[in-house]
């Protein structure tokens, strides 16, 4: 799990006021252009090198074989760091499991974008105080950062209480895909930062798009895809226990009562699901409606993820009729408890916020501009009279007037 996330000059976040802490359920709130995406841009570049990307190419995006495999980060390289700054750095606390013991690891990446993309510095290890490496370890003295060739120097932290061990590695991509044990190094450590290299490898970045759902597919594609776009394989592998949960969670949205997903295959063995209602017809996926495809996309990707994983999700609360969102309200609380995933999201609805529950809505992270320009955000658990704002019985008509904003 991502405990907390902090960003030094990324984007619109300044130096004070940028760390954000997470639940396992964290919405993140705030009128347009405060940041909220810039901080799950900051995600999607550490997923970037923890994939062993060049830096430059997590920015830009990268293409192998005229096919592009990474798409860019909003404002690429340019425009990655606060205005005319060139460095940004995030900071992140996570809880990994390394052979089924729960670890608190911390990883820091400081970036410099002023010419070719480089690892100005890098650490990561227990908690906060036990580096597993960091290429400013004392034991690397003066002649430490980026190096003329491109390469920078690491110490890592050796088994014992031996003598760490210091190696190069390229200042290109983050070390931590480079480093590896052997010699005098603490594999138990390595297993750490593999663990967390995973861990940031697996996170889903989900942009239900309903357009992208309404195709035959392949059976047996395990994925769902970033865009839902598997929904109907990926429907069809389900168990008949999934499926009806599934359904049930999708008939309680649907203004025609629903009875049943069916599938079609072809010859070709491609899946497409249908909607049966209980009063009308057989609707293949082509003429769901998109509010319908969305919910479903989400329904779908939080009812049967993976124990631990972290979804991410811009704003599913959109095309959601007001006198429904309580179900999506209770579809995330409900799975991020009983299944154990976490999900950030970002949202604009109030109406949303108004259907948590108290621990929840404590942990939603509220943001806004400061007054030098820069993001800043809090827990909304930790602002001063948060229990005005969970004890209103009109906590939605509080929030669409600014409640929050003043309160930061
Ligand atoms: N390099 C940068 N330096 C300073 N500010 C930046 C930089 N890059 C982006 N921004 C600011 O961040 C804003 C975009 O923020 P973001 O996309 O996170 O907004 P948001 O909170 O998601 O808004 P919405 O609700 O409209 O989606 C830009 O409009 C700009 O003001
Ligand atoms: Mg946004």
């Amino acid at each position: 799990m991502l405990n907390s996330l902090t960003l030094h000059n990324w984007k619109s976040f300044g130096t004070s006021r940028n760390r954000l802490q997470f639940g396992g359920l964290t919405l993140l709130v705030g009128p347009n252009a405060s940041g909220k995406s810039n901080a799950l841009d900051a995600l999607r570049f550490l997923q970037g090198s923890a994939l062993d990307f060049p830096l430059g190419d997590v920015l830009r995006g990268r293409w192998e074989g005229q096919r592009e495999i990474w798409p860019p980060i909003r404002g690429q390289v340019v425009e990655a760091a606060r205005g005319s700054e060139a460095v940004f750095a995030l900071e992140s606390d996570w809880r990994v499991c390394v052979d089924g013991h729960y670890w608190k690891c911390h990883h820091k990446l400081r970036v410099d974008t002023c010419g070719e993309v480089l690892v100005g510095s890098e650490s990561a290890g227990y908690g906060m105080s036990t580096p597993v490496f960091d290429t400013e370890a004392p034991s690397i003295g003066a002649s430490g950062g980026p190096q003329p060739g491109g390469s920078i120097k690491v110490a890592l932290r050796a088994k014992g209480s031996g003598k760490s061990e210091v190696r190069s590695c390229f200042a290109t991509r983050s070390l931590l895909g480079q480093i590896s044990d052997g010699g005098r190094v603490d594999p138990q450590g390595i297993r750490q930062i593999r663990a967390l290299q995973s861990k940031l490898r697996e996170v889903v970045f989900l942009d239900v798009q309903p357009a992208r759902m309404r195709e035959y597919k392949p059976e047996n594609i395990p994925s769902l895809g970033t865009s839902a776009e598997n929904i109907s394989p990926k429907l069809s592998g389900l168990s008949d226990e999934q499926l009806a949960s599934v359904l049930e969670w999708v008939g309680e949205l649907s203004a025609p009562e629903l009875e049943s997903i069916e599938f079609d295959r072809t010859q070709l063995r491609e899946v497409m699901f249908f909607l049966q209602e209980k009063r009308g017809g057989r609707i293949s996926a082509r003429s769901v409606s998109d509010g319908t495809l969305r919910y479903l996309g989400l329904v779908t990707a939080l009812t049967t993820a993976e124990k631990g994983s972290i979804i991410v999700l811009e704003e599913p609360d959109v095309g959601l009729h007001p006198a429904r969102i309580h179900l999506l309200a209770r579809l995330l609380e409900t799975t991020t408890a009983e299944r154990k995933i976490q999900v950030i999201a970002t949202t604009h609805s109030p109406i949303l916020l108004a259907h948590l529950g108290p621990a929840a809505l404590a942990d939603v992270v509220a943001m806004d501009r400061g007054p030098d320009g820069a993001t800043v955000c809090s827990r909304i658990g930790d602002l001063e009279h948060f229990s005005t704002l969970r004890d209103s019985k009109q906590l939605d008509h509080l929030i669409s007037t600014g409640w929050i904003e003043r309160a930061l």
